[in-house]
Parts: C-alpha cells; structure tokens; sequence
C-alpha cells in the first residue's frame, strides 16, 4: 500500500525518498574533485567578464541582451506574475482549449463535476488530468493534436477519504484511465479551436491499452510475463511526459518515471536493474495492491516493458501502439527525430534524472521521402554522450564490444551501458530540439541539486564539469551542439552552453548566470522546448515558483522564446502560480500556439472547484503567423 506520505511529493524527490543510495559512494573523491573545479571555475565568479575562462564561445552570447532586439521576436516581453491567471504579451490574446475531463465524446459531455472530478465509467472518454507532450497532425484536412496525461493527482480525482491512497480497484482503473495519451481532433468553428466531440479520429490510450513490443527486446526472456509469455504484447504507456513527431508523421511518446508505478506486496527480485532505475518498495498509486502486474514480488519482468518510446500512428484509431526496444530503456524526456545529412534517421534523448546520460539513437538504414519505414527504429545503434571540458565531444556506442553487455541487456538496462562506456552525467536531461535552420541542437538540463554532492544511481562520479560546470545546481543550463561535418549522424561534435539560467540580482557568480540573463528575463530550471518554422527557440519551464530567495524576481513558470543567433531570450507567457508550462505545438496555418499547462494552483481556470490541468490556445489578435 501507498505510503500517504509521499503523495504530496513531486516523483523526482519520491524517487530520493524510496531510494536508499548512500551518499557516501566516493564522497570525499567528488569533493576534492568538486573543490578543484571551483578553482577552475574562479575566474568566472566575477560573472561580468563572462565565462572566458573556458576559452572563447563556452558562452554563446557575448552581448548582454539587447533592449532594442525584439523586431525578430514580433512581441515586447511581458513582466513576470505571482497570480492564478494566464499572462501573453500585448497584441495577443488566449483562450482554454481543453481541460483535464472534457469531453471526447458527447456521452461522456457532463462526465466531468467540480466536486467529485470524474466517475470510473466516464475516465476512458474524457482529456486526461496534466497534460504534456503534444504534437499536431494533418490528417485529411483534418487537424488532430495527440498528447500525453503525464501523471494524475490523487488527491484531486479521489473521494477526499482516501487521502490520495485509492481504497478499490475501481479507482485504480479511474487512475489508469486518466493518463496516457489523448487523439483529438480540432477545428476553428469561428470561435477559435475547440475540440471536435465525436470524431472518428478521437482516442484515448490509457494503461491497459494493448500494444506491440519491438525491437530487439521483442519476445526476449527480460520482458516476458505470466500474462504475456511469448513477450510481444504489454499493456499500457506510462508516465508520458515529452513527445517527438517521426519525419513520417506518427507520434513519439516517452515513458518517463515509469518506475514509480511498480511495488512489491512481498519479496524484491534483486538485482541492479532495480536499484539504477528506483524500482522496488510501495508504488505511488498502489497499484500494487489491486493488480498483480504492477507487483514486482510476483511479476518482475513487467518494469522491464516500460520505459520506452512508443509509437502511435494517430491517422488511424485502430492501430496498435508499439514500443521501440531499440530506442534504449531509461526515463524518457522527449524523442527529437531528425534526418542526418547521409540520410539515416537520428533520434536524441533525454534521461530526465539527476547524474544520468543524453542519448541518440542513430537507424543502420536510411530513409527518404515517402519511403518505407519498417525497421528505422528497430535496427540501430544506440550512443551515449560524452561533452569533454575542450567544448568537443562524442558519442559513444553502446555495443556489445564497447560495454560487455548483450544487445538485450544494454536495451534493457541502458543506464548500466551507459556508464560502461564513460558516458558524461548531466544535469538531468529534458527536452532535446533541433533549429529547422541549421545542423544543431539543444537540450534543456533542468537542474541538479547534486551536483558535485553525491554520485548518481550507479555510482558515477557527478563532478561539476565544463557542460555543467555549478555545484549543487537549482537553475539549469541548456547546452548545444552542433554535429561534425552537419551530420546528425557523425560521431563527433562541438558544443557550447546556449544559456546558463541564474540570478543576477542575488548572485554576482556564475550563479548569476550567463551574461543573457538579466533581471528582465530571468527564469529557471527550463524543461521544455521546441523551435518554431522561424529559428526561434521557445523554452518553457518547471521550476521553483515561489518568487523568493534564490527565485526571487522569477516569478510563475514562464515559456520564453530565444534567438539562436544573438543570444536574446524574452518572456512571452506566465501561467497561474504552481503550474509548470510544457507541450507546444501550432495550428497548421502557424497562426495559433497550443500550450499545456500542469498542475495548476488554486482553482484554475474555472475559477471554483479544482485546479485543471489545460491546453491553451494563444493567437496574435491581428491573425499573423508566429510559429
Ligand atoms: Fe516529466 Fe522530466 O519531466
Ligand atoms: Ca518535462
Ligand atoms: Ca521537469
């Protein structure tokens, strides 16, 4: 059973708390190593002069921002906000689109009630709670947006007696129901988008949908189960947190903090394939207790069947999802696809968790234009990165020669690989994206309390270093690269820090972040991104909200918009105090952004009753584009 306890908490400080790991792990190795980089750093403390103590371009803005740069944003930045409402620029205007229990169908239209939420036999046919990852198709003329329910609150969806612990299995099939992933079509009916109720293209892929397993792993012994003995079939995606969208127009969604959802009613399997990944104790929803898959004391091999990405063709309700093996096993930010200069199909990924790694995977077969795409993402080989402090880098193979693992082990315990090979730990990797103008990209590393404190799950070193270079980091940084020869494919790299987020009026250190940050754009720990058609960077947060301290002048989570060339980055959007922003995609015509915004506070946007999570619509009111 559920310890109450830890409902309140958010999963990556769950995961600290279940996670016995000693801290004691070369303490005083990381330490020294910690003390001897701040020697290294000290050149920087004066933050002023800029970071050149890493050589030329560590930083890549060597102007601070410029208050007459915002022609190539089309917008002057907003201030920051403390309050429960929706804040954009002057000259646009937004509005909700959909929110946690609406409607997909017109039977399930009053299935939603401010007090109670949502009844168990109208979850399956409602938008699931805390939206995230989204992505937006055209089918037929028709505009569908598929999107991830990353988690749901229990105290928000349960009787308030259960204190967030479900006491039935009805309520764990009402948990179950309303993450996952959502199909819905939309369309501009005069009065903005709305959610087109009974479409044929309308989904909901919850955690007992049926989907394929593929990929090297496919039938291995590591993913079969009493359920499933031939290891082809698992129910369920979960935790769906970041997405990607093929170059063949399917969706991509990331099971992140997989791991969360498995207890054990008895006796732990052991193993370090449960310990790197948290997997063991009592699961955050007590699943455990009411189904016999989510306990890992009869059932170990289910966890291996989650935490990867899947793939969902949304064109067509019938299609079974399927989870791609080959794309390793780890917690899953996004998947950014893009097609490398020789043709083959690159995917970077990130491994949301303190001290873990940044992947890509790269198809051993090349793909074009209207061609087939059987095996592009079963058949490849997956890398690892390594971000030395000379501001190159490279990318190393998890292959059976390079880690001493079989295939099926390293797509299983990818983590394990990883660290074989010397891969770099990161402050938790979160959105990777790429510039549609240009060979790179940037991936958003949140933050990392400990750095340069302890080591990560399997014991690496987390030194600070040149890539993610501050001890005990709670603002993040987003770093770039840009691939040997422009080619996503290569080996090699060079990279550099786009921005180091801080707080130049507390700090005047390296804590005060990179000379793009100023009092007027200050934010921290960025999570999401995503590029527009245009080149513009757009960069959306989840990060301490409270506006005091270290956060003071940083106000509600923010997405902010960033110009690769320059370096300038301005606030567009504040969401209502306690949420985090994270999904964006645009209408077809780039005329109108869609933004998720989770877990909100207070009773937003209904303004009574529950907070519900939401996909906003935002649209310059002259009717441009901006996307
Ligand atoms: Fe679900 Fe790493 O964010
Ligand atoms: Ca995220
Ligand atoms: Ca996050």
């Amino acid at each position: 059973m559920a310890d109450k306890s830890l409902v309140d908490l958010s999963w990556d400080d769950f995961d600290e708390h279940r996670d016995p790991r000693s801290n004691e792990n070369q303490f005083d190795q990381v330490v020294d190593r910690a003390v001897s980089r701040r020697g290294f750093l000290g050149g920087a403390l004066a933050f002023g002069s800029g970071a050149a103590v890493f050589g030329t371009g560590l930083f890549s803005s060597t102007a601070a921002a410029r208050a007459d740069g915002h022609m190539k944003f089309g917008f002057k930045p907003i201030d920051i906000a403390t309050d429960y409402e929706i804040h954009v620029p002057e000259g646009f205007d937004h509005k909700v689109l959909v929110r946690w229990g609406d409607a997909l169908w017109t039977e399930a239209k009053d299935a939603y009630d401010a007090q109670n939420g949502v009844s168990v036999d109208m979850s399956d046919k409602v938008f699931g709670e805390n939206t995230d990852g989204m992505e937006l198709f055209e089918v037929d003329g028709k505009q569908l947006i598929t999107v991830n329910s990353e988690y749901v609150n229990p105290k928000i969806n349960l009787p308030a007696a259960s204190e967030g612990t479900p006491q039935t299995a009805d309520e764990v099939v009402l948990l179950k129901n309303l993450q996952g992933v959502t199909v819905m079509e939309i369309a501009d009916t005069g009065n903005g988008f709305e959610v087109v109720l009974d479409s044929a293209y309308n989904r909901r892929i919850t955690h007992e949908t049926e989907m394929a397993i593929a990929g090297p792993l496919a039938g291995h012994a590591l993913v079969q189960t009493k359920a499933d003995p031939a290891g082809l079939m698992v129910k369920g995606t979960m935790n769906n947190c970041g997405s990607g969208k093929t170059l063949w127009d399917t969706y991509l969604t990331c099971e992140e903090n997989f791991n969360g959802y498995f207890g054990a009613t008895g006796d732990m399997p052991d193993g370090e394939g449960y310990t790197r990944y948290g997997i063991g104790g009592s699961g955050r929803y007590a699943y455990e207790k009411f189904d016999e898959r989510y306990d890992i004391s009869k059932e170990p091999n289910e966890p291996h069947r989650h935490g990867f990405i899947t793939e969902i063709d949304p064109s067509d309700p019938t299609s079974t999802p399927v989870k791609r093996t080959a794309l390793g096993r780890f917690k899953h930010e996004n998947a950014e696809m893009v097609h490398a200069k020789d043709g083959r199909v690159v995917v970077y990924m990130g491994d949301d968790e303190r001290g873990e790694f940044l992947y890509k995977y790269v198809s051993n077969g090349t793909w074009e234009q209207g061609a087939a795409t059987d095996g592009l993402l079963d058949d490849g080989v997956l890398y690892a990165a390594k971000f030395n402090d000379d501001q190159t880098g490279e990318w190393l193979a998890l292959t059976p020669e390079t880690t001493g693992m079989e295939i099926a082990d390293i797509l299983c315990f990818t983590r394990m690989a990883a660290s074989k090979v010397g891969a770099t730990t990161m402050d938790r990797p979160e959105w990777v994206a790429s510039n549609p103008l240009k060979v790179e990209a940037y991936c958003a590393l949140t933050n990392n309390k400990n750095r340069g404190v302890k080591p990560n799950a399997g014991g690496d070193d987390t030194s600070v270093n040149a890539v993610n270079p501050r001890e005990t980091n709670n603002y993040g940084q987003i770093v770039r690269w840009t691939p040997a020869d422009e080619n996503h494919a290569a080996d090699g790299f060079a990279w550099d820090l786009y921005v180091m987020a801080g707080n130049p009026e507390v700090y005047d250190n390296i804590y005060g972040g990179s000379d793009n940050i100023n009092a007027g754009n200050m934010f921290n720990s960025p999570d999401g991104m995503a590029f527009s058609s245009d080149g513009l960077l757009w960069i959306q947060t989840d990060g301490n909200y409270k506006n005091e301290g270290d956060f003071a002048g940083m106000g509600n989570n923010q997405m902010l918009v960033g110009d690769p060339e320059s370096g300038e980055i301005i606030r567009f959007m504040t969401v209502p105090n306690g949420a985090e922003v994270t999904g964006l995609c645009w209408s077809a015509d780039k005329k109108v952004a869609f933004v998720g915004v989770q877990h909100p506070g207070g009773s937003w946007p209904d303004g009574e009753g529950k907070p519900r999570s939401s996909v906003v619509s935002v649209w310059r009111q002259d009717g441009a584009q901006f996307g």
